[in-house]
Formats: structure tokens, sequence, C-alpha cells
């Protein structure tokens, strides 16, 4: 079994990746992860005990801590999920996103760059770094563009979707000028179990059951495509086994919906799971001011690596949606410890002048 450093693995993606490579037996994981506010060791609660499973508190920006890593764990792959991952905060704060997404992707590029010089050439050949990344560093299509194509020309619109591409064109760079064997994906939205509740998904369904409101921005009518966080997970395993070292590989749900259908999903769902005499959650849907910058749609074109690679997402967006109201209504003592003081000062912050 190969052994794999995870970044990020205590937070939504990375946390569903690990719990998934470890089920199936894919890789031995040391999880690299600063815990942020979107984190949560709870999330791994299930693998104490798991001699294939080691989990370490740090930052990806400290090389002397990751260059340790490496020498001491000896890992055959990196994967790097690590990162401030949220546009709004990106709006507020943009600083930290530069100094995880880019200064600490370049950190762990060097640190990568010279543990893998040092490394035999069989275990050199073997060797994978593979960067996940998003769609949003495409920018923004028009209702009758074209989706987003792995040559489509980078033009990020947020500070989250710059620090992205930033990272993304220094793993690209790594593997033309130094041929470390990189790997980069862009995702579209993902959702599913275990995101953290300031993303519109989870947001909507916490809000509806605590009788809040339901922010929309602007008019509703923007456009994400949609993907379940577990076929999300398959596909960067195979990229991971598969994909053509120095190559990016687009992924997406082929699932386009506008926010304000979404959100009326998650309020049917919730009128049939959690009714209520005479009202509907649909009810607390309000319009609020847009997010500065709002890209208008987002579509990605996956079928290089459904041709490729061969892979297809498995989960439909209803019974995918289905499924991740259900696991909010199952897994309160979860909400309830990721519903802390700093989340409430969040929703003060990005909230209050909407309302
Ligand atoms: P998340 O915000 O839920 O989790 C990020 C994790 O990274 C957290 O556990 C956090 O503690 C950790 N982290 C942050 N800064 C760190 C640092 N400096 N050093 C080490 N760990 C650090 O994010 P997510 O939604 O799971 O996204 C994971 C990755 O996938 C990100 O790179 C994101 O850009 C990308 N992505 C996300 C989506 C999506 O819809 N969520 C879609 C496409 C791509
Ligand atoms: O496309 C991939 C990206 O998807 C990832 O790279 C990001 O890490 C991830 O956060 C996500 O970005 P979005 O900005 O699309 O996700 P978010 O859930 O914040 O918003 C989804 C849409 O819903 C977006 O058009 C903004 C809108 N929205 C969001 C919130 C939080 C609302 O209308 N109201 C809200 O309160």
């Amino acid at each position: 079994m190969l052994t794999a450093l995870v970044t990020g693995g205590a937070g939504f993606i990375g946390a569903n990746f690990i719990l998934l490579a470890r089920k199936n037996d894919w890789l031995n994981i040391i999880n690299l992860d600063k815990l942020t506010y979107a984190s949560n060791l709870e999330n791994l609660a299930e693998l104490r005990g798991d001699r294939n499973y080691n989990f370490v508190q740090g930052d990806i920006s400290n090389i002397e801590l990751v260059s340790y890593l490496l020498n001491q764990y000896k890992p055959d792959v990196i994967i790097n999920f690590a990162a401030e991952s949220h546009v709004d905060r990106s709006i507020f704060s943009p600083q930290v996103f530069i100094q995880t997404n880019v200064v600490g992707t370049f950190n762990l590029l060097e640190a990568s760059r010279f543990y893998w010089q040092k490394l035999s050439p069989q275990k050199q050949q073997n060797f994978r770094f593979l960067h996940i990344s998003t769609d949003e560093v495409y920018g923004s299509l028009q209702a009758d563009a074209a989706a987003f194509k792995e040559d489509t020309p980078y033009t990020p619109n947020s500070p989250y979707a710059s620090s992205k591409a930033a990272a993304d064109h220094f793993v690209r760079a790594y593997y033309h000028t130094y041929k470390l064997p990189t790997l980069t994906t862009n995702c579209s939205n993902n959702y599913g179990m275990r995101q953290f509740p300031e993303k519109l998904i989870p947001l909507t369904i916490l809000n509806a059951l605590d009788g809040k409101y339901l922010p929309i921005y602007g008019d509703g009518q923007n456009i994400r495509d949609w993907l379940y966080v577990i076929d999300h997970c398959e596909a960067i395993y195979l990229v991971l086994q598969q994909g053509k070292i120095g190559e990016t590989y687009n992924i997406g749900g082929m699932n386009e919906q506008t926010n304000l259908a979404v959100v009326n999903k998650i309020c049917g769902i919730l009128d049939e799971l959690v009714p209520k005499p005479n009202f509907s959650y649909s009810s607390l849907i309000n319009f609020v001011p847009d997010r500065p910058g709002h890209d208008r749609r987002y579509a990605i074109d996956c079928s290089k690596i459904k041709h490729d690679l061969g892979w297809q997402p498995k989960e439909n967006f209803d019974s995918g949606l289905r499924k991740t109201v259900q696991w909010y209504l199952d897994n309160s003592a979860w909400v309830n410890q990721v519903s802390t003081g700093a989340y409430q000062n969040w929703l003060k912050q990005n909230y209050e002048n909407r309302k």
C-alpha cells in the first residue's frame, strides 16, 4: 500500500477522502492539517486506533515541518487539499488566502522538490504531487458559453480564485522546470456530509432548521455545477493512480443549478422530512445584496477524465441532496460543535449588513 501525505485532511473534502481511502485500504495516510476554523477532527474520529492513519497538526507554509515529515514518513505521494476555501471570507480578509493557498503551496512544492530529488530512481518515477484545485480559476461564463475545458484561460475574479490560480501556476511551473511529477484537478462545487456550514447547502439546511432566513445573494440566478463529494474523492484517487504526469483534469457533476433552485430543493426535502403544519421552509427565502464580483455561471466539461480515465459521477443530485440533508439531521452533535461563537461571529460579519 502506498503512503500519502495528505494536507488539509480535517476539512470537508479531505476528511471524506481520507475516510474513503482508509475504508478501501487505498493508502496509508499522514494527515497534516493546521486545524483552522473550517476543520474538525471529529470528522476522522472513526480512524482512532487505525495504524495506517496518523495526524499531525501543522501548517503547509512551514517548510521545516513539511521537510521533516517527508523525511520521517517517506511518502510515495502528496495530495494537497489544504486551503482557505470560502469566497466570502476571501473578500473580507484576503491575506490569509495568499499565505496558505499561494505561499503554503509554494513551500509544499519546494519541500517536495528537495525530497523527490533525493529519492531512488524507482521511487522518483512513482512519486506524485497531486494538487486539488477549483473551477473558479476559469472565471465566469455567459449563459450560452461552452463549459470550462482544461485549456480554458484562467480569469479568476475573487481573491480566493486568484490565490488558487496562482498556486496552480506554481504547480505547473514545478513540473515544467524541475520535472516534479505533478497532477492538478479542477473541480466544481462539492456538496455532501461534513461540509462547514458557511457554504450555501449546509448553511441553508441549518438556517432552515433553526427557522432563520435563507439568504440568497442577488437574484438567485447564479449557476453552479454541483458534484457529490464522494464522486470527487473517487475521481481524485483515479487521477492519482492513472493521471498523466504534468496534466490537469477537470471534474464536475454535469449538474448545473441556479442557487434559487438548490435552496428550493432543500426546502422541499425538509418539508417532507421535518414537516411543520401550514408552513413551507421556502417561506424563509430572503434575497439579499449580492456578493461583490459574484461569478454568474460555472460549468465543467469533464470529457477528458471521462474518456481518458473512465470516471463519471455516480450520485444524482436529488438523491445526493436528500442524503446530505439526512446527514445533518442525524448529526446534531457535529452541528453543535461547529456552530460555536466563532461561527456566530462569521454569520454576523457576513450577513448583518445584508438584512
Ligand atoms: P475546507 O475549508 O473544508 O478545509 C480546508 C482544510 O485545510 C481545513 O481542515 C483547514 O484546517 C486546512 N488548512 C487550511 N490552511 C492550512 C494550512 N496553512 N496548513 C495546513 N492545513 C490547512 O475546504 P474543502 O472544501 O474541503 O476544500 C479542499 C480543497 O478542495 C481546497 O483546496 C479547495 O480549494 C478545493 N475545492 C473545494 C471545492 C468545494 O466545493 N468545497 C470544490 C473544488 C475544489
Ligand atoms: O466552484 C468550486 C468552489 O465552490 C470551491 O472552489 C470553493 O471552495 C467552494 O466554497 C465553492 O465556492 P462558491 O462560492 O460557489 O460556494 P458557496 O457555497 O459559498 O456559494 C455557492 C453559491 O451560492 C454562490 O453563487 C454564492 C451563493 N450563496 C452563497 C452563500 C454562502 C448565496 O446565495 N447565499 C449564501 O449565503
